[in-house]
């Protein structure tokens, strides 16, 4: 599938652009530029001489924003390439300082419909959860091949799920009857895990998602790559340039809050949102996927 019948909306997107004016030949990085469509929004107040310079891990979300952003005036370049590289692709660019870095974290409707990115526990799918296809490493290779006590920890600090032991136990034994190769798989056992406990009969959200979660960021390192984001973006700050982030689970979240807190003391940042903006109702119930949205930004001072 290409992804063209599913669409992404934009989560906080109206929010964006009423926090952040650009000059109209100003040079913003959308540092997850997905479906192009925060950089559209943006994009269409800037002229002729601003630049637009896009990333994304994802090749197919790169030939798609490519197209979506042909009609804005401004110059568009996309690449298809990790945001932890940010500061060498603007320098390969010729590009010193921007006026804004913008992340929207995780990923897109898009690639959570794409039986190729193997995200989905609502599908059954090949579970593979890499957003960059040049990785190494799939879900169904941590969850074959890691052992019991490294699947538990996996499970339990980037899914944060309490349950990350019993978890664990019931994949491995699973596992040695035959290797599971599926998300209907993987999310059977889960769900199979809790049959009989309170969670299995009660939970508000799927049994499965933590451990979806987790993977999810193990497969593709994605905390270690917001650090290296964050780590880069005051140098590549103009003055009165800014970082905005949105951020959709509270690992990440904590990550972005440290970060502005530590350049904010030590007087490079001022705090633009002193508490994330969150998506009102409204949004909420258009768009399901803005639930857990949290948007921080900081202005370079
Ligand atoms: C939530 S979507 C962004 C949607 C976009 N803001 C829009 O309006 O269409 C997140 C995107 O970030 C990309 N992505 C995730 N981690 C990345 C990374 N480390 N570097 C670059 N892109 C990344 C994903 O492939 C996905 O396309």
């Amino acid at each position: 599938m290409d992804g063209s019948i599913i669409e992404h909306t934009p989560v906080l997107a109206g929010t964006l652009a009423e926090q952040i004016k650009l000059p109209s030949d100003g040079v913003m990085v959308d540092a997850t530029i997905g479906q192009g469509g925060h950089s559209l929004l943006l994009g269409k107040t800037l002229g002729p001489e601003a630049v637009i310079v896009g990333l994304d891990v994802d090749k197919n979300a790169v030939r798609r924003a490519q197209i979506k952003l042909k009609e804005l005036a401004c110059k568009v370049i996309v690449l298809n390439s990790n945001f932890s590289r940010i500061g060498e692709e603007l320098s390969g660019l010729g590009i010193e300082k921007v006026d804004l870095i913008l992340a929207d974290l995780g990923i897109s409707s898009v690639q959570l419909a794409d039986s190729g990115f193997g995200l989905s526990f609502q599908t059954n799918m090949p579970l593979d959860m890499r957003i960059d296809k040049r990785l190494k490493r799939t879900a169904a290779d941590i969850i074959n091949k890691s052992d019991e006590k490294t699947l538990a920890d996996l499970i339990y600090e980037f899914g944060q799920d309490r349950a990350s032991r019993r978890i664990a136990r019931f994949i491995v034994r699973q596992r040695e009857i035959e290797p599971i190769k599926t998300t209907g798989q993987l999310a059977q056992i889960v769900c199979r895990a809790f049959s009989k406990t309170k969670r299995g009969r009660r939970s508000r959200i799927h049994p499965a998602t933590r451990t979806f979660q987790a993977l999810r960021i193990a497969v593709n390192d994605e905390l270690e790559n917001l650090k290296k984001l964050l780590a880069s973006t005051a140098n590549l700050l103009k003055t009165n340039g800014y970082i905005a982030v949105i951020s959709f689970h509270s690992l990440e979240d904590r990550l972005v809050k440290n970060d502005f807190r530590e350049n904010g003391k030590s007087g490079i940042y001022r705090i633009v949102t002193k508490k994330p903006i969150v998506p009102t109702r409204e949004e909420i119930k258009e768009n399901r996927r803005a639930r857990s949205a949290k948007l921080r930004i900081a202005q370079k001072q």
